[in-house]
């Protein structure tokens, strides 16, 4: 058995400052050099990163092997000590987990995203429009599951009490002084706290909320609300950047424009599938081996930490004929697709918020398409790099022209 590769390292801090300031996705670019599985040194703890799309469905799939998260690193990190925590943070073989992912799955089936005013979208400044797409989405959660229509002042305030909490969270990941964070961050979750508290004490009796999850006490319920906006911003990353790909494939945007007028919903669905593929945003899925396993050669000792690079998966050069091109058709080409596609995860803590984000991607799409056409202007161009999700660096900077 050859000897499993390290990322590029350095003493100390290991891969984090190539993580940290890399001005591209770092882990595809060494996937692209080292392959399917290597380590990366994060200072003070190892991950085995994989990529092959066979390995990250045993990985997802197998809940006697590979039960839990990880223990108390990632999301639970800055999850449970400031909101709370909430159903993504617990350890799926406690039965409370079982519990809550059950209301709240009732819970996002039935939430349809509302049609989405981006009505003000040709005076948006470059760096508007995800925050723009982030209070649409704020705004529809809130009013589908609190049953409360919620003020805009408010939701603006939400939005950068959590894009604080998310950066805090990335930029804290490099060992170093960090002054004042911690009494940031719970100043920042205090302030969030007491906004959603509110929300769900205006929330009437009928409400989804408390229908659905009504056998929860209000901590609980404020805890998962609170850490369900955290993936707020996790959606509109792509759907943010269905927009900027779309510019830059003209010739899909048309077709997806004609398709439109004669109702083809199905291309619909494969533009956004595919640019969920080219952006998923969660890109790193973690797990901890609860025995000892081997992932394509390389062999995984009990207690190791394992995490599925999704972005990899999803141009496997054995899966994905030209993955770095924009091609929504190859998705009604009879191809096996489903191995090898996961921007949501796969198994038993599949994301409750699939459908939800996928009806939003295509609303935003549907509607920005029927009555603009995109077009990027000249100058920079932006691409996916790794923070507390996958995020374009700098700005899309996009051209609306009124139909
Ligand atoms: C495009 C947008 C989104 C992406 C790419 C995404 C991705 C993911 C992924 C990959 C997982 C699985 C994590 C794992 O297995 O460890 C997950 C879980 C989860 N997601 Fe999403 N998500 C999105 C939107 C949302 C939304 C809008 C919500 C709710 C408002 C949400 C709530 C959750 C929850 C609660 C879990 C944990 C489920 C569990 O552990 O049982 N997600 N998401």
């Amino acid at each position: 058995m050859r000897p499993t590769p390290w990322a590029p390292r350095f003493p100390a801090v290991g891969s984090l400052l190539h993580l940290r300031f890399s001005r591209s996705d770092f882990l595809l670019k060494t996937s692209r050099v080292l392959g399917d599985v290597y380590w990366l040194d994060l200072g003070a703890d190892r991950v085995l990163v994989v990529g092959h799309p066979d390995d990250a469905a045993r990985v997802l799939e197998n809940q006697d092997v590979y039960p839990d998260k990880g223990g108390n690193t990632g999301f639970r990190r800055i999850s449970v000590p400031f909101l709370g925590g909430g159903l993504s943070t617990w350890n799926a073989t406690d039965p409370e987990w079982r519990r809550r992912r059950s209301a709240f799955s009732r819970l996002f089936r039935t939430a349809k995203p509302a049609e989405f005013g981006l009505d003000g979208l040709t005076r948006l400044t470059d760096g508007q429009l995800r925050p723009a797409i982030e209070r649409t989405i704020v705004f529809d959660l809130v009013t589908k599951l609190l049953g409360k229509q919620c003020k805009g002042a408010e939701i603006a305030v939400v939005i950068g009490l959590l894009r604080q909490l998310a950066g805090t969270f990335w930029s804290t990941k490099v060992p170093g002084p960090h002054p004042f964070v911690g009494t940031k961050t719970k100043r920042a979750t205090a302030a969030l706290e007491s906004i959603v508290q509110g929300w769900l004490e205006d929330s009437p009796d009928d409400s989804p909320i408390k229908r659905y999850v009504g056998e929860l006490s209000d901590a609980q319920v404020r805890d998962e609300v609170l850490s369900q906006l955290l993936s707020v911003g996790t959606l509109a990353v792509p759907a943010e950047w269905a927009l900027q790909l779309l510019a830059a494939n003209p010739h899909v945007q048309a077709t997806l424009r004609s398709s439109r007028a004669g109702s083809h919903d199905d291309y619909l669905t494969w533009v956004v599938w595919e640019v969920l593929r080219h952006c998923p945003s969660t890109y790193w899925i973690q797990r901890r081996a609860a025995r000892d396993d081997e992932l394509s050669g390389a062999s995984v000792r009990t207690g190791d930490r394992v995490t599925i690079h999704v972005p990899r998966v999803h141009t496997h050069p054995d899966f994905w004929r030209d993955p770095d091109r924009f091609r929504p058709e190859r998705f009604g080409e009879g191809l096996d697709w489903k191995r090898a596609w996961m921007p949501f995860g796969r198994g038993a803590r599949l994301c409750i918020g699939q459908k939800y984000s996928v009806d939003v991607i295509k609303s935003i799409v549907a509607r920005v398409v029927a009555n603009y056409v995109i077009g990027e202007k000249p100058g920079r161009a932006a691409a996916l790099v790794t923070g507390f999700s996958l995020v374009p660096r700098p700005t899309p900077s996009l051209d609306f022209t009124p139909i």
